[in-house]
């Protein structure tokens, strides 16, 4: 008999129905004629009802069945008397294939965040848990389909890098040598001798590839893990992390801004309509307002505001923030927080920071102090997404690089790019992790990403 999935089995299941299901004990109960076996199987985030009558061959196995315990059941779909449910298995026959030990964690009751962090291997399944990461892969189709409908291609670029996008230095070495070599009298390492004979590093961001493409292609693409090497051990920050980057030729700061908010509604709409049950299950335990929220979002235009007027509120405001708002420098999580959350209570996205505190490759605006960069932020999470249109003067790209000290010689093949043929084009990256943060009122990123990499953090 061919085994069926417990969604498809509430969901189309008829009285009468012969089915065969096979899952693991959620919990169990005994009566004198019967046992009781709550079955989940993780295809959703219900469990069924099975019926273990004593005259089971196994029973006197079954009634010791403890939780955490693999099965197979086969039987009759039958009307369930029972509240909670209404239909559930008539056991004709039960497998028990692998005996959980006595000392399965996850007994019923609910545990902290944080001993579940700790079990990681066996947090898929709790109800949260598993709700989290059928989201998370509902999500991810929903995005390749968003971009899919919008024409766009789907562009893998490497993980493997030898250039630092975004010019902070926070990468991850890559060498097979056992020593890494000195630097010479001018500061250079001498990497000819590991496996790309160049110093290389796990990508940051594949932006200055998406860019490439979209200058062949039009509008690209990309969705793949991104590593970064920041210290910094907050609830937003992973060291390696899932990255969506748009890029558009013929495309300038506000279209940019434009597909940032279509994304974000489309996204946040989908996963309404199509993940309600498992969105249930934060809206309970997590954030009772999370639907109201989301909706919120959907409703509003977002604002756009310049840097410069942002920094202004953030003054005028007479609060008291640990990092003092100041033109010139990058806004903090504090005041992303009070622009998206006290003041204009909903989404907003900030554009024209001053070009000294963002990466060579942003258009700079005409008054030669600001580039034209964009921050999307929204209430609790702060910045979700980073983007900008793109430098596309060879020669005013040229000269950033020089004032920043860049290599220009390594980044060659970036340059060809403006020299061939060279057009206006913008993109954005969006963490994933923080979309689905926003989508759960989770607070902690670590809670979803199935194995979350931190300082100092790398089981599993
Ligand atoms: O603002 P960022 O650094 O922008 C870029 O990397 C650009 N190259 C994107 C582009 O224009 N194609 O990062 C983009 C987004 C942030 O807004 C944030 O949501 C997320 O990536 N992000 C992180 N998420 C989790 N952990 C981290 N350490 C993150 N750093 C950035
Ligand atoms: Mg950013």
């Amino acid at each position: 008999m061919k085994r069926s999935r417990i969604k498809s089995v509430i969901k189309e299941g008829k009285k009468a129905d012969q089915v065969m299901i096979c899952g693991w004990v959620r919990t169990r109960r005994d009566s004198k004629e019967f046992s009781f076996l709550e079955i989940n199987d993780g295809s959703c985030l219900m469990n069924i009802q099975v019926i273990a009558d004593s005259s089971l061959v196994n029973y006197d196995e079954i009634i010791h069945l403890s939780t955490g315990s693999s099965v197979t059941v086969e039987g009759l779909l039958v009307e369930s008397p029972g509240k909670g449910q209404n239909i559930e298995i008539k056991a004709e026959k039960i497998g028990i294939i692998g005996k959980a030990a006595d000392d399965y964690p996850l007994q019923k009751k609910r545990h902290s965040e944080e001993f579940l962090r700790s079990i990681a291997h066996l947090r898929p399944r709790t109800n949260r848990f598993g709700a989290m990461f059928r989201i998370r892969s509902e999500i991810a189709i929903a995005i390749h389909n968003y971009f899919r409908e919008k024409g766009f291609c789907y562009l893998h670029t490497p993980i493997i890098t030898g250039s630092d996008c975004e010019g902070a230095g926070e990468m991850f070495r890559i060498t097979c040598l056992d020593k890494l070599p000195s630097p010479d009298e001018t500061g250079k390492k001498d990497f000819s001798a590991d496996f790309f004979g160049k110093e290389t590093n796990l990508t940051v961001s594949g932006q200055l590839e998406a860019e490439l493409f979209a200058l062949a292609l039009g509008d690209v693409y990309t969705f793949g893990p991104t590593f970064r090497a920041e210290n910094s051990n907050t609830s937003r920050h992973a060291a390696e992390f899932w990255m969506v980057e748009p890029e558009m030729a013929f495309c300038d700061l506000a279209g940019d801004m434009e597909l940032a908010e279509d994304f974000l509604k489309y996204l946040i709409r989908f996963a309404l309509e199509k993940c309600h049950e498992d969105l249930d299950i934060f809206s309970k335990f997590v954030d009772e307002n999370l639907k109201s929220h989301l909706e919120a979002i959907l409703n509003q235009d977002f604002i756009r505001l310049p840097y410069k007027e942002a920094v202004k509120i953030l003054i005028e405001s007479g609060k008291t923030f640990d990092f003092k708002p100041e033109y010139g420098k990058d806004l903090q999580s504090e005041h992303e927080r009070f622009l998206t959350g006290d003041h204009f209570k909903g989404p907003v996205i900030v554009y024209n920071y001053p070009k000294t505190i963002k990466p060579f490759y942003m258009r700079v605006n005409d008054d030669n102090e600001t580039v034209a960069a964009m921050d999307v932020l929204v209430p609790r999470i702060g910045e979700i997404i980073g983007g900008s249109q793109r430098e596309e003067r060879l020669d005013i790209l040229e000269k950033r690089m020089d004032g920043m000290g860049m290599n220009k010689e390594e980044y060659w093949w970036y340059l060809d790019s403006r020299k061939y043929g060279s057009v206006p084009h913008s993109g954005f990256g969006m963490g994933f992790e923080r979309f689905l943060m926003l989508l759960t009122g989770t607070t902690n990123i670590r809670d979803v990403i199935p194995f979350p990499r931190t300082p100092g953090n790398v089981d599993f």
